[in-house]
């Protein structure tokens, strides 16, 4: 029989035959009406229509969370009604945080932190408590630290009163947040705990948080780790290796503070959640929001890509067995912190007449599972069967050769002039003419000595303007190993371009750049 609620989309309804409303229409005693439904509604291709999103999420058996301010919770009642009918968990956005929470030594401020998990729990809502050991928002006491051994015991009663305060309210916390930064040459964030306690600190706070609290649930959490890339890599190995060393870690938050103009791929984002969670963690978007400051183009431009990238990122974790849910970093896009930087970035789902976007119908399908329909391929010959035909090279040399056992060819740009230089397909203007979102994948690899970044982009030209490059993607690779290059990403133009170039560039001049399997596909809405 069906879970959730019991509500029959209109389209279906009309759909099925004239007499099963015939029947319907007929018969009176109540359970045989019921009966007849069931044999009358084709439920195989009834997707139930969800008033909130907490009602979607609540049938899918996933979260979709929001982070919380206290102020706006206490102070502004529509904020408030919206979060109970829409949101099944929480997380404060700054109250439980360090500095908020301990602002001189020994002396903490509980209040904002103890109305939002209570306000949560009157709602059932789970907390997630949002983060013990994070170089930002940290209390100028802690600052001022220059002894290990005192940041240890500093960090210890922090996350024990802490701890203990929301014993059984808070079951699950950010233990440790942005620790890894992949320019610095170890990989790790250069951070005050790094400098007083080394990388180990990682795995100190992990344990002094499960000493405290052997039921709770705790997570690291960053940013920028949601596609396959370098941070990504290096996150999972260290995690990997803290897990194989016992360390209680149960879970991952990747934050995905996306740009609508580009983010990662569905598929990249899948394979990514798969493998963290196939190391035994449970994965969550853990910070969703979409700035849109980005893109060009008119407002409901932005509004269209942003409810793209929500619903594919939305979905990417339905698909996910792995993936416990989505928590968005606030609703109302009024109260973004994306808005900091003084310019309006619309990233969230309400409007500031807290009236629904399109990002939330974004939301909504994504959490039905729904990712966009994949148009063809706008890419001519993407697995070089027809050898060189559309392709060109830029200020380099093209090789043809054979992919492997695979069935494909795989075209390489030798003596390449420059960084830029390398090989491209040109005559894309009319698959990009209308903007739009897209997503793209490619087959690369560098034939150097060292691990270096490759590119791919567009080179763009409108009438009596200088060529401009969108950056599409950026893989920092190991030499001659194949890797995939994934990205989503959506146009929008102020002026139609007079033409456009798919270019991939990347590594230092001289050093052979090859592809093959390039697609690049259109993401078409539903027409829901
Ligand atoms: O509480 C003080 C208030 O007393 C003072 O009057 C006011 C004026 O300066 O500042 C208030 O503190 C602000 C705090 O938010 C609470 O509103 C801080 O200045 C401001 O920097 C802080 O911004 C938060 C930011 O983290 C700090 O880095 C954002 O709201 C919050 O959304 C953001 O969240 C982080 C996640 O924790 C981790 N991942 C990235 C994400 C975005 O940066």
């Amino acid at each position: 029989m069906l879970d959730g609620p019991m509500v029959v989309s209109r389209s279906n309804r009309r759909s099925r035959s004239s007499s099963c409303v015939r029947k319907l229409a007929g018969c009176a005693r109540a359970f045989g009406c019921a009966l007849w439904l069931v044999a009358c509604v084709d439920y195989s291709t009834v997707e139930p229509d969800y008033a909130t999103l907490r009602q979607a999420a609540q049938a899918k058996g996933k979260l979709i969370g929001t982070a919380v301010d206290g102020d706006l919770l206490r102070d502004d009642v529509q904020y408030a009604t919206l979060l109970a009918q829409e949101f099944n968990a929480v997380t404060p956005e700054n109250a439980t945080k360090w500095e908020p929470l301990e602002p001189q030594d020994d002396k903490y401020e509980f209040s904002d932190a103890d109305f939002i998990v209570e306000q949560a729990l009157a709602q059932e809502q789970p907390v997630k408590g949002h983060v013990f050991a994070w170089h930002q928002q940290l209390p100028s006491w802690v600052e001022g630290i220059t002894d290990a051994e005192e940041l240890r015991v500093a960090l210890r009663e922090h996350i024990e009163t802490t701890m203990e305060r929301y014993r059984g309210k808070i079951m699950v916390w950010d233990v440790v947040n942005e620790a890894v930064d992949d320019n610095a040459p170890a990989g790790y964030r250069d951070n005050l705990f790094y400098q007083l306690l080394g990388p180990d600190y990682i795995e100190e706070v992990f344990v002094m948080a499960h000493e405290v609290d052997a039921d709770a649930l705790l997570y690291y959490n960053d940013y920028a780790i949601e596609r396959m890339g370098h941070k990504a890599e290096f996150t999972y190995r260290m995690l990997r290796d803290l897990l194989e060393r016992g360390v209680p870690i149960h879970g991952i938050g990747m934050q995905s503070h996306l740009a609508v103009h580009r983010y990662p791929a569905a598929d990249d984002l899948r394979d990514n959640i798969r493998r963290f969670a196939e190391l035994g963690l449970r994965v969550e978007i853990s910070e969703l929001d979409g700035r849109t400051s980005g893109l060009t183009g008119t407002l409901e431009q932005k509004y269209e890509a942003q409810r793209i990238a929500f619903q594919e990122t939305m979905a990417s974790c339905v698909l996910e067995p792995g993936c416990t849910g989505v928590t968005l970093w606030g609703f109302l896009d009024e109260h973004s912190w994306l808005n900091d930087e003084g310019e309006a970035e619309h990233g969230l789902i309400f409007d500031d007449n807290y009236e629904k976007k399109p990002g939330y119908f974004g939301v909504m399908n994504g959490l039905l599972g729904k990712l966009l329909k994949r148009g063809p391929t706008v890419i001519r010959n993407g697995d070089f069967d027809d050898g060189l035909d559309d392709w060109v090279d830029v200020d380099s040399t093209l090789r043809l050769e054979s992919f492997d056992d695979q069935q494909s060819q795989v075209a390489c740009a030798e003596e390449r002039a420059t960084n830029e230089a390398g090989l491209g397909q040109d005559d894309l203007v009319e698959a990009f003419a209308d903007g739009g979102s897209f997503t793209f994948s490619a087959q690369v690899r560098q034939e150097g000595t060292a691990a270096a970044g490759m590119n791919v982009g567009l080179i763009v030209e409108q009438d009596g303007q200088d060529p401009t490059t969108i950056s599409l993607g950026y893989l920092f690779a190991d030499p001659g190993v194949w890797r995939t290059m994934r990205g989503s990403f959506a146009l929008a133009w102020e002026a139609p371009p007079s033409s456009v170039r798919l270019s991939f560039s990347g590594p230092d001049p001289g050093v052979a750049l090859c592809i093959t399997q390039v697609t690049l596909n259109p993401l078409t809405p539903d027409p829901g």
